[in-house]
């Protein structure tokens, strides 16, 4: 177990998000890790210590002045007795008591004590979490070292919109297993492919679609979290390279296959790039605009990526999964292409205008084994990278254990 043996210190601030710290003690226990919670006074408002200490199995802390805490555990035990400080919620509030160094409560003192790793969760309202102030406090306790896992944009308590939401509790784990190295990938080789392709019609103008790579790159991300040492080949986007993930920039079809064959050998390759399927015989000078009939592209078959990484041989990742974007009878043409290319699993999306998939951050995916379709409800696109994340470390657990 990724976590086995590792002493988590889980401060839980006063926000809606704190129902999701309950998931997360949860997901780190059964990676092996000990929890050890404390609640600030807002925290107990929407969750209960009671719940907190079921699901830990160990004592909740939540007073500082406590004589049977103090007794038991004191403030400054209780720091330093973890592997990794991890606040999440970490509320507006909280954040600018720990940029300040205040030490007002169990948990700010917690903090102040603490000489062990810090990971943040911030979770808030989108106009407290845009406010100057909580940027200049983040970025102080960014410079003190501190990491920082989310938040997400989406929607908020409030009915609104925008950055706010904490992270998936998965993602949480993802960033922990990060910091405490040796994460459920470590020594595993991941390869992703992201992006459009721009296939050139001459110097000057190519075909290319609408893919955003804001899929492929989360997907890279969440693989390099859990600790893969991960390749990403990208067609052009408007996409940051993810930190932690070695990025080979390309263009064309024909050059994500070559950085892909030079990347493997991989355990596991997801083909998440939008590749043409036709590239044009591009003209060597750029087209001139004449009288006449305008010129007519001729349209050459592109290499399947998937599916030459799909071919069984000694190179073949131990997992290849693909995606199938559709706009109509979504999960008969991805089992379809599952058999076509060979690939092991296939993520189906519906890409329709409607589903608002292209460009946009939400995706609602259906997963595609040999076994049958499993269902995943909407998600943002980085919580659907955390879940595949998670499901491909599980995979390749279980093979290496056969
Ligand atoms: O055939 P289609 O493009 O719908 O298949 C989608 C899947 O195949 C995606 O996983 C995509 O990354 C991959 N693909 C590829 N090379 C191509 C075409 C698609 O890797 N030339």
């Amino acid at each position: 177990m990724a976590l086995q043996g590792r002493r988590i210190l889980l401060i839980i601030a006063g926000g809606i998000a704190a129902y999701k710290s309950l998931d997360l003690i949860r997901r780190l226990r059964e990676r092996g890790a000990s929890v050890r919670v404390v609640m600030t006074q807002g925290a107990q408002r929407f969750i209960t210590p009671l719940s907190a200490a079921s699901l830990s199995g160990d004592t909740v802390y939540t007073d500082l002045f406590s004589l049977t805490e103090e007794s038991e555990m004191g403030h400054l035990r209780l720091a330093g007795e973890a592997d990794l400080v991890v606040v999440a919620p970490a509320t507006a509030d909280l954040l600018a008591k720990m940029a300040a160094g205040l030490a007002d409560d169990l948990a700010a003192t917690a903090l102040l004590a603490t000489d062990k790793p810090i990971l943040i969760a911030p979770a808030m309202n989108t106009r407290m979490w845009r406010n100057a102030a909580t940027q200049a406090n983040l970025a102080l306790l960014e410079s003190r070292g501190m990491r920082r896992v989310g938040p997400n944009a989406g929607p908020l308590a409030e009915g609104e919109s925008g950055p706010g939401r904490m992270a998936e509790p998965l993602e949480i784990v993802a960033a922990i297993e990060q910091m405490l190295g040796g994460g459920v990938l470590a020594g595993r080789r991941a390869l992703v492919t992201s992006g459009p392709t721009f296939e050139p019609i001459d110097p000057v103008r190519f075909i290319a679609n609408r893919s955003s790579g804001k899929q492929g790159h989360a997907i890279a991300a969440a693989l390099a979290g859990l600790g893969a040492e991960t390749v990403l080949v990208s067609g052009p986007t408007a996409e940051p390279d993810p930190p932690g993930v070695r990025v080979v920039h390309v263009e064309s079809a024909r050059e994500m296959l070559a950085a892909c064959e030079k990347a493997l050998p991989a355990d596991v390759a997801v083909c998440a790039a939008a590749v043409a399927d036709w590239r044009a015989e591009a003209a060597p000078q750029k087209l001139k605009k004449k009288n006449g009939p305008p010129p007519a592209l001729k349209l050459v078959e592109n290499p399947d990526i998937l599916a030459s990484l799909s071919k069984p041989g000694n190179r073949r990742p131990r997992l290849v999964v693909g995606f199938a974007a559709e706009t109509e009878k979504l999960i008969e043409h991805a089992r379809e292409k599952r058999a076509k290319k060979g690939c092991d699993w296939i993520v189906a999306n519906d890409v329709s205008a409607a589903a608002g998939t292209f460009g946009g951050d939400a995706n609602t995916v259906h997963l595609i084994d040999a076994g049958g379709v499993e269902d995943w409800p909407p998600l943002s696109k980085r919580e659907v990278a955390a879940r595949l994340a998670d499901r491909i470390a599980r995979f390749l657990e279980r093979k290496a254990a056969e």
